[in-house]
């Protein structure tokens, strides 16, 4: 049986550092009231020019360094991102070109703050198949193009950033037979489409729009869903949440994080929090964390991880990693 095995990482942040402090100054808010509501004390800020291609890029680059293969090895780039360079071609593309990935084939999703796990079961899928041997798989975003930066109850929650990982066909044979994505699951709900969305598009304004969001609703099923599909990938692998050794969730609000731990019973200890630095990056979130905890020694060989995420549409998915 084919599994796609994760062979590295890697990720990129725009230079530039935005306070709570320097929010405040633009809106009327204070670091009090971010910090206690959502947990995050800063967020990076793409700089003039400087587009989600090549946060893309960048992170790309040091995922295939770290997995030890080429551009030219990878037969398939999936790209999450609700922010693409252009309405098209897809950014993936433009990605697949600077890393120097000549075949296969490379193409954008978007499931807002769930891409990446809308990419990577994608990806996996793909695998299993037998359709491709080494997949990147990339989130990438720069919310700050889409903020209404006069807006306070969005404004202060998204940052900029992107997070890759490097997938490989592995036949399960040998030492390493667990080892592997050993299932994901997707779920969307469209009849919430207009609780978290964007005011612009090229069929509707012709414009870019604004992000637009009830921000308590949201929160409210986030906590249900996140929790309902977590259960569903743990029943579909017959494992108790106590079997799980970190969770990499997607980062919106550590309200969410929190609620969602408990909900499940699982140790707020296990999970990887980036929030309070990186605010809501979307669809980069997740790999972000991941790349994030790997690299600092938290995750190792051998772990079970749970990645999950939920977003605009709604969209809402979760899988499990045996590293
Ligand atoms: N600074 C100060 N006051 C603010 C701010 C701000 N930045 N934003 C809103 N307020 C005010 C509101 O105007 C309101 O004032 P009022 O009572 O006078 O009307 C008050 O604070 C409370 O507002 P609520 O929206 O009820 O605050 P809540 O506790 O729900 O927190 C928040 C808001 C942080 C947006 C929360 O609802 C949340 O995190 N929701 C989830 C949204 C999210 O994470 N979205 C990410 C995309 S989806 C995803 O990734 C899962």
């Amino acid at each position: 049986m084919l599994r796609s095995v994760i062979v590295g990482c890697g990720s990129y942040l725009p230079a530039r550092i935005v306070s709570n402090q320097e929010m405040a100054q633009r809106v009327d808010t204070t670091d009090e009231w971010i910090v206690e509501r959502s947990g995050i004390r800063q967020r990076h800020v793409a700089a003039d020019g400087e587009h989600t291609s090549d946060l893309a890029t960048q992170a790309a680059i040091r995922a295939l360094a770290s997995a030890g293969v080429s551009g030219a090895d990878v037969d398939l780039l999936v790209l999450a991102t609700s922010t693409p360079d252009n309405t098209f071609p897809a950014t993936a593309t433009r990605v697949q070109a600077r890393i120097g990935m000549t075949g296969g084939a490379a193409f954008d999703v978007q499931a807002v703050c769930s891409g990446f796990m809308f990419a990577l079961a994608t990806a996996d899928n793909f695998i299993r198949a037998g359709q491709a041997k080494t997949a990147l798989v990339i989130g990438a975003e720069t919310f700050s193009r889409i903020l209404d930066w006069n807006d306070r109850t969005t404004s202060v929650l998204f940052g900029d950033g992107a997070g890759a990982v490097v997938l490989r066909a592995e036949s399960g044979k040998g030492d390493n037979t667990d080892r592997g994505i050993l299932s994901t699951h997707l779920h969307s709900d469209g009849r919430h489409y207009d609780l978290l969305y964007v005011d612009g598009g090229p069929s509707t304004t012709q414009t870019v729009g604004h992000l637009r969001m009830s921000g308590r609703e949201v929160f409210r099923h986030a906590v249900t869903n996140l929790a309902e599909v977590v259960q569903e990938a743990l029943d579909a692998n017959g494992f108790e949440a106590s079997a799980i050794d970190w969770v990499v969730p997607h980062q919106a609000n550590r309200r969410i994080l929190e609620g969602t731990a408990k909900k499940l019973g699982i140790d707020p200890a296990k999970m990887v929090v980036t929030v309070d630095r990186h605010a809501n990056t979307s669809a980069a979130s997740v790999p972000l964390a991941l790349t994030e905890a790997i690299s600092d020694g938290r995750i190792k060989p051998g772990d079970l991880v749970l990645v999950e995420a939920m977003g605009g549409g709604f969209t809402w998915g979760a899988g499990l990693v045996r590293m």
